[in-house]
C-alpha cells in the first residue's frame, strides 16, 4: 500500500440484510439432479436465502443493511459523503447506488456502483479508504449486495446450488493516522480468465433490419468451477502472504481469516496452506451460500454482533471471483 495519508480510516459500524425465504439443499434436489449430501460435502452449504417478493431488488437489501449500519452509530444520513454500492446484480445498468442514496436520505453523498463480482466489497472498501486517507471525505458507506438468484440458471446444477442473496454494509470513518485500521491491501486482476466466471451479454444472431446493429441481452451465470477453485486456493494465500510481508506482519499475527464465502473447502484449503488454525476461519456458508459481494460484510456483521471480535484483533479479509479479480485487506479492529 503506497498511500500518502492525511487521515486514518476505521470501520465504525456494520449491518446486513437477507431475504426471509430459505431454500434448502433438499428443495434444490427437487429442481435439479443433486442431493443434500453432494452439495454439503462439496461446498459446506446447507441452505441459502432468495429474494422472492415481486418488485424487490438488490436495492431493498442494500437499503436495509445500510440503515442498520447507520442506526448503529446514530449517524445522520446527511453526513455520509460517499456511498459505494458493490454489486454485480443491479436493477438498473446505469447503477443502483443513487436509488439507495435516495431511500436512506444520504442527500449529500456521491453515490456510485462498483462492479467487481465477489471481490466487490474488498475493492469498495479499499476505494473508500483512499478517499478518506487523502482527506477528501470523512464518512463513507460501503455496501456489498447481490441477488444472483435472479441471474442463475435454475436448471444448471453446477451453479444454482451455490448462490444466495444478501447485503452487508459498513461505515468507514476518518480517524487519526495512529488509529488507522486499514493496515494494508493487495489487489489483482488477471483478465486472461475472464471467461471462467461471467454473466455475458450475448448479441442476437440477426441485426436490426435498417441499422444493421446487433442488440442482445444478458444471459445466465456461467462458471468453470474447477478452474475458479484452483485459482482461489493458489492465488489467495499468495496475496495474503504478500500483503502481510509488506507491513512486516506474519501469519501468527492473524486473529481471524475472513474469506469470500464461496466454498467451505476453499476456506479450509487456504487456511491449511497458510497454517492458520481452523478456529480462526469465519464462515457462515452453511446458512447463506455464496452471496457474492455481500458475503464478506454479511459474515463480518455476524461475528461483530456476536461479540467475537475484540479491539485490536487482526482480521485478514480476502475476496476472489470473476475477472478474475482478487484481493486482500489487513484490518486492525
Ligand atoms: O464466488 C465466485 C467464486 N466461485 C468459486 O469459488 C467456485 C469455485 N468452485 C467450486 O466451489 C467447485 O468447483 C464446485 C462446488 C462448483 C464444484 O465442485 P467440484 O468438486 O469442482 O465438482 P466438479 O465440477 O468437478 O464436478 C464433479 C462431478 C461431475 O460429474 P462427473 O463428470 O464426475 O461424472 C459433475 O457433473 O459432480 C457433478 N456435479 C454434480 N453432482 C451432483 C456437478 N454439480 C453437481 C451437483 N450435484 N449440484
Amino acid at each position: 500500500m503506497k498511500t500518502s495519508m492525511l487521515q486514518g480510516a476505521k470501520i465504525v459500524s456494520t449491518g446486513s440484510a437477507t431475504p426471509s425465504i430459505k431454500v434448502s439443499n433438499e428443495q434444490i434436489s427437487s429442481i435439479v439432479e443433486t442431493s443434500d449430501e453432494w452439495i454439503f460435502t462439496r461446498t459446506g452449504i446447507k441452505e441459502r436465502r432468495i429474494l422472492t417478493e415481486y418488485g424487490h431488488s438488490v436495492t431493498n437489501l442494500a437499503v436495509e443493511a445500510a440503515l442498520q449500519a447507520i442506526t448503529e452509530v446514530s449517524m445522520n444520513p446527511a453526513d455520509i459523503d460517499l456511498l459505494i454500492l458493490a454489486t454485480s446484480s443491479p436493477n438498473d445498468l446505469f447503477g443502483s447506488a443513487s436509488s439507495v442514496q435516495n431511500q436512506i436520505g444520504a442527500i449529500n453523498a456521491l453515490a456510485f456502483d462498483l462492479t467487481a463480482a465477489c471481490s466487490g466489497f474488498v475493492i469498495g472498501l479499499v476505494t473508500a479508504a483512499q478517499f478518506i486517507f487523502n482527506g477528501t471525505y470523512k464518512n463513507v458507506l460501503v455496501i456489498g449486495a447481490d441477488v444472483l438468484s435472479k441471474w442463475v440458471d435454475w436448471s444448471d446444477r453446477s451453479t444454482c446450488i451455490l448462490f444466495g442473496d444478501a447485503a452487508g454494509a459498513v461505515i468507514l470513518q476518518s480517524c487519526s493516522i495512529n488509529s488507522n485500521s486499514i493496515l494494508n491491501f493487495h489487489l489483482k486482476t488477471d483478465g486472461n480468465y475472464t471467461d471462467y466466471l461471467s454473466i455475458a451479454y450475448k448479441e442476437n444472431l440477426t441485426p436490426h433490419p435498417i441499422l444493421n446493429l446487433y442488440q442482445g441481452s444478458f444471459k445466465y451465470i456461467s462458471m468453470n468451477g474447477k478452474e475458479v477453485y484452483k485459482f482461489a486456493v493458489s492465488q489467495v494465500p499468495l496475496s495474503i502472504i504478500s500483503c502481510l510481508k509488506d507491513i512486516k506482519m506474519s501469519i501468527n499475527d492473524i486473529d481471524w481469516l475472513l474469506l469470500h464465502q464461496a466454498n467451505e473447502r476453499i476456506l479450509i484449503a487456504v487456511a491449511e496452506k497458510l497454517a492458520i488454525s481452523r478456529d480462526k476461519i469465519i464462515s457462515n456458508l452453511s446458512e447463506y451460500g455464496n452471496t457474492s459481494a455481500a458475503s464478506i460484510p454479511l459474515a463480518l456483521n455476524e461475528v461483530v454482533k456476536l461479540n467475537k471480535i475484540s479491539n485490536d484483533d487482526i482480521i485478514v479479509i480476502a475476496g476472489f471471483g470473476a475477472g478474475l479479480t482478487w484481493g486482500t485487506i489487513i484490518l486492525r479492529w
